[in-house]
């Protein structure tokens, strides 16, 4: 598929799963916004895209925050001017048993 043009955000695209969608997005022509709370982990896909010739836009985010993501969508609209996809992708998971997560 080809995504020329399209804007797309990735929540968590620092790191994991979102780092390869933002990746993979931008392989496709789309502008990314890597939204992303760890800045360096931000930073480095930042720099990984365009280096290889994709256009990305790392915004720290923290997605709990709705200061932050208020933020994070007027750089995006000024920079970009619209939003097309939303990846909801940011999250943090922990291991254990049902009743060791339910404590946590
Ligand atoms: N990996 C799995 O097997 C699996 C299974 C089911 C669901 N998921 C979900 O998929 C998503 C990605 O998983 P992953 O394995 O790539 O995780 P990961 O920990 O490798 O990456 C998550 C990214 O989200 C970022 N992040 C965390 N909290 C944030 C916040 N408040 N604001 C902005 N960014 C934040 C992290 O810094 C990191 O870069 C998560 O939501 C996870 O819960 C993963």
């Amino acid at each position: 598929m080809n995504f020329k043009d399209k804007v797309v955000i990735v929540t968590g695209g620092g790191q994991g799963i979102g780092r390869c969608i933002a990746q993979t997005f931008a392989s496709k022509g789309a502008k990314v916004v890597i939204a992303e709370i760890d800045d360096e982990a931000g930073l480095e896909n930042e720099e990984y895209i365009r280096k290889n010739g994709g256009e990305a836009l790392f915004v720290h985010t923290d997605v709990a925050l709705e200061e932050d993501v208020k933020n994070m969508v007027n750089k995006t609209i000024e920079t970009y001017g619209k939003i097309d996809i939303l990846i909801n992708n940011a999250g943090i998971g922990s291991g254990g048993t049902i009743y060791t997560i339910l404590s946590q």
